[in-house]
């Protein structure tokens, strides 16, 4: 059974006719706009915001309206994946390089439904190394003050370049240990100039659609 297939199948059950919907990104997330896409061809009424570039193409491609944030500023829903899940419904995101808008679209809508596989939710956040961007002026400097709040960073690289994210920054990947406190790491991260955003998702999901072997299991 394809875990990430179920729980991104599911969640688009979620979309009503006429409704805003944010967008995910990630392979899970995939499997809902898919969805999405083929209810729209069914006659299903909907306009999408996408969170990254990717999605943005899949979406035009599948026939899913997209329309921008700035037009529509409130959403209904977004269905999004994540990397890590805590009892709180904390969540550790950005695996996939889109956390900014992620996070800015999910601020955005009234839910925000997260699509995993069962191999995500986890009792502690740290596992997964938390993803923050950066804007790559002065990156050294925004490092050393980034490793000053407890953690080894890694400049994220692909092939043999920085990873630039849709926003034209860059990734560090910042190995923590457990985070104990969600709330206060991203508060301090967040307080150094550099920092973009970082991928801690603190009390923003409403809903949990997890796969597991045994079928889709709905938590809220
Ligand atoms: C992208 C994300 C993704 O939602 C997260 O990495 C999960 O991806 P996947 O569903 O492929 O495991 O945050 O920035």
């Amino acid at each position: 059974m394809d875990k990430k297939r179920i729980a991104g199948e599911k969640a688009a059950e979620f979309v009503e006719d006429g409704m805003i919907v944010g967008l995910g990104t990630g392979s899970t997330a995939y499997w809902a706009v898919r969805r999405i896409g083929e209810r729209v061809r069914d006659g299903l009424r909907v306009q999408g915001v996408p969170t990254s570039e990717r999605t943005r193409e899949l979406a035009l491609e599948l026939g899913i309206p997209v329309v921008s944030l700035d037009d529509f500023p409130q959403l209904d829903l977004t269905i999004d994946g994540a990397d890590e899940i805590d009892d709180n419904f904390h969540l550790i995101k950005g695996g996939g390089g889109a956390l900014f808008r992620e996070k800015v679209v999910a601020l955005a809508s009234r839910r925000l439904v997260i699509v995993a596989d069962d191999g995500k939710w986890v009792g502690k956040l740290g596992a997964f190394r938390l993803p923050v961007e950066v804007v790559p002026f002065g990156w050294r400097r925004t490092v050393r003050a980034v490793e000053a709040t407890g953690c080894r960073a890694e400049l994220r690289i692909e092939g043999t370049n920085p990873y630039e994210t849709d926003n034209g920054n860059w990734i560090l990947d910042c190995d923590f240990g457990t985070i104990a406190d969600p709330a206060g790491l991203h508060h301090s991260l967040k307080r150094i100039t550099g920092v973009v955003e970082t991928g801690l998702f603190v009390g923003m999901a409403d809903t949990v659609v997890l796969g597991t072997e045994a079928g889709v299991r709905i938590l809220s």
